[in-house]
């Protein structure tokens, strides 16, 4: 059955709604959802986005792609209920940005199983860049104490009052990671907003009133069990290499554990050598993968 496929920049709230049932219910989601976090909050009206919907005759959602162009490229996500329906719309995904395009286009395929791996594979893509989900167990987790460097206090993010201070710090420890390190004060709030917020796991490191690293951790309770993550670490560039990144890391952690958590999920882009040698120290070992295509 060939799909209907419609392209629009916003989606009605019964079509988001859809969209999130169609990614909660697919393959794997609980351990790797086909749609990225990001990807999920640009569902919302206004993001500067397309959306590709594929429909059934009876107007089911049968699969749902984004195309979400950032400085460099255009980075695209898709979920759909089988091979067939990804194939059509990893072609109708390709055949949209090229009519406007912006930079690359960036296929992101979640996990091993995902319908959009199988197409990209299909549809002759190459792997340009992969990111690593690992995993540990938190109860037998052993922290020990690490020395925090001299002068440096760790205290929790205040909203509103550390938001400038704190995109100006991320902007500068993912100056080479775009996707994380072009967070506006949109990206924040949205975050900040989220029920799953919690100020007392988003960390602050300051050194002389600045700030100069931070370890953000969220609670994950869409899954069969809560879990933790890492959610985004970062330390200004000049203060690396001091073992702040491991004193942050361990106290969110002990945050983490402290809350009876059974297991920490964290992303870190496979080529990050320095983080994932600080991760693997703590005894993080890959849960899975996620791969982006480019068209040769
Ligand atoms: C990755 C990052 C958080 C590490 O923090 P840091 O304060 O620089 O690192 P630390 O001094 O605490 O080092 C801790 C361990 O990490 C590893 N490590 C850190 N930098 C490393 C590097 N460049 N190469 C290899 N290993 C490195 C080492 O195992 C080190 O332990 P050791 O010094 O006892 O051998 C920090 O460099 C950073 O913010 N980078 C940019 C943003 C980023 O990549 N964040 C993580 C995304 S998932």
């Amino acid at each position: 059955m060939t799909p209907d496929l419609r392209s629009v920049t916003t989606l009605t709230e019964d079509q988001a709604d859809q969209v999130r049932r169609l990614v909660s219910q697919s393959a794997g989601a609980q351990d790797n959802p086909p749609i990225s976090e990001g990807g999920l909050l640009r569902l919302h009206a206004g993001a500067p986005v397309r959306h590709l919907l594929a429909t059934s005759e009876g107007s089911e959602l049968l699969g749902y792609a984004q195309l979400a162009p950032d400085a460099e490229a255009t980075a695209a996500e898709l979920v759909a209920v089988d091979d067939a329906v990804a194939l059509e719309l990893l072609g109708a995904l390709e055949k949209l940005d090229a009519e406007d395009p912006h930079g690359e286009l960036r296929l992101w395929a979640h996990g091993e199983s995902s319908v959009a791996r199988r197409a990209a594979q299909q549809a002759g893509l190459l792997v340009t860049r992969e990111l690593l989900q690992l995993r540990r167990s938190l109860p037998d987790l052993e922290l020990g104490d690490v020395p925090r460097p001299a002068g440096v206090n760790i205290r929790p993010f205040v909203p509103g009052r550390d938001d400038q201070a704190w995109l100006a710090l991320n902007a500068l420890a993912f100056a080479s990671h775009p996707e994380q390190g072009g967070w506006t004060q949109r990206d924040l709030d949205e975050r900040l907003q989220e029920p799953w917020f919690d100020p007392g796991g988003f960390l602050l490191a300051e050194r002389d009133g600045e700030l100069v690293g931070y370890h953000w951790t969220k609670v994950h309770d869409e899954t069969p069990e809560p879990m933790g993550e890492v959610y985004v670490l970062g330390i200004h560039p000049a203060a690396q290499g001091m073992h702040l990144g491991r004193v942050l890391l361990t106290a969110g952690l002990r945050h983490l554990r402290g809350l009876g958590l059974g297991t920490v999920l964290l992303y870190v882009d496979e080529t990050n050598t320095g983080a994932v040698a600080l991760y693997r120290t703590l005894g993080f070992a890959e849960f899975s993968r996620d791969v982006q295509y480019v068209r040769p």
